[in-house]
């Protein structure tokens, strides 16, 4: 540095604030940022301390004229140190990448050309794809998709479904009464009856819902579940047609042929009413139990006001939680219900 000439130094020294400024600005962390403070502002042989000395050693007339833009780039540098260390600090740096909120600070930069942050996107519950996936496949066998509610009453639940009073099916134990007429419905076969009141034959449609029984829990039973009803009624429908049904759904929806075993069975509301298996050739002859279902009873098209003499009809009752697990090779049934996203986001 050259004390005759002034100019110089006044170079020196902007040249000294920009190329600081830049320093600090790209200082990443807190190390990065005090490793620049030493060696800009460091009181032992810091850059600008340097320039200091230098002023230090001239006469006093030479000094005149070099005070003020000193002092002002000294105070430009201590700015862009003090706005360095709030910027690295972890909190400023979350907040600066999570939002657009600046700190309080206006000093502090925001790269607009970071990457965002990806929002977590959502997705539906695996049951909720299953139900989707079975009403799209009936769908395509034209059925249409049927409602009833969950708190039903005892004439839906079982009076007309040929369940008189003194069943063991009603006993109170077995099922979650809200009051003496009143329960929370125990199987999906509610619905057949609900369908039925409201419109005359011919009837294919399926119902999809939650049920209700105060089983003990493990890890293939719940006291809530899911059920899947069918129920097809028109004139001359037999059995056979119930199995053709049931085996080019399970083909559908395991995506694979099968072989569909009925295995004769009781429920009040059909007759003859069977257990459903089904099981496929690499199986090497391993039967899965798919549900119940028969022939609707006569009885309950009386109850309904269907002529038995003239309709006949199918109906049957999947579980899908049993078809879900079957399907994912999922072993415990409470998953289900847990909301734990590290299984929720593997469907
Ligand atoms: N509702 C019966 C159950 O929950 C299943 C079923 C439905 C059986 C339709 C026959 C016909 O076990």
């Amino acid at each position: 540095m050259d004390a005759n000439d002034p100019k110089s130094v006044l170079i020196k020294l902007e040249a000294l604030v920009r190329e600081a400024d830049e320093a600090f600005t790209r200082a990443a962390t807190a190390d990065e940022v005090e490793k620049a403070r030493i060696y800009y502002l460091g009181l032992k042989h810091g850059r600008i301390e340097e320039i200091e000395a230098f002023f230090k050693s001239l006469p006093n007339e030479a000094k005149r004229g070099f005070g003020k833009p000193f002092n002002e780039a000294k105070l430009a540098l201590k700015n862009a140190h003090e706005a360095a260390i709030i910027r690295v600090q972890p909190e400023v740096q979350a907040a600066a990448s999570s939002s657009f909120s600046l700190t309080g600070s206006a000093s502090v930069a925001f790269d607009f050309s970071l990457p965002g942050i990806r929002p977590r996107l959502g997705r539906r519950h695996p049951l909720t794809q299953t139900a989707g996936e079975l009403i799209d496949i009936f769908g395509r066998f034209g059925f249409t998709l049927a409602t009833g509610p969950e708190v039903e009453d005892e004439w839906h639940n079982f009076e007309a479904l040929n369940i008189p009073p003194a069943h063991p099916a009603r006993d109170p134990a077995d099922n979650f009464y809200l009051d003496a007429k009143t329960l929370l419905r125990s199987q999906t076969s509610t619905v057949q009856i609900r369908v039925m009141e409201k419109q005359p034959p011919p009837v294919r449609v399926v119902a999809i819902g939650r049920v209700y029984r105060p089983d003990e829990i493990d890890d293939t039973h719940h006291c809530m579940f899911h059920q899947i009803e069918g129920l097809y009624v028109d004139k001359k429908v037999t059995l056979a047609d119930l199995k053709t049904v049931l085996r080019l759904f399970a083909a559908s929806y395991l995506g694979r042929d099968v072989h569909i075993r009925f295995r004769p069975s009781f429920f009040p509301f059909t007759e003859p009413s069977v257990e459903v298996d089904m099981s496929w050739d690499l199986r090497g002859g391993k039967w899965i139990e798919l549900g119940g279902a028969g022939m609707v009873d006569p009885n309950v098209f009386r109850a309904v006001g269907y002529d038995p003499e003239i309709y006949s009809g199918f109906a049957f009752g999947l579980g899908i939680e049993r078809m879900c697990m079957r399907r994912h090779g999922i072993k415990n049934i409470r998953m289900f219900h847990e909301n734990d996203v590290r299984f929720l986001e593997q469907f």
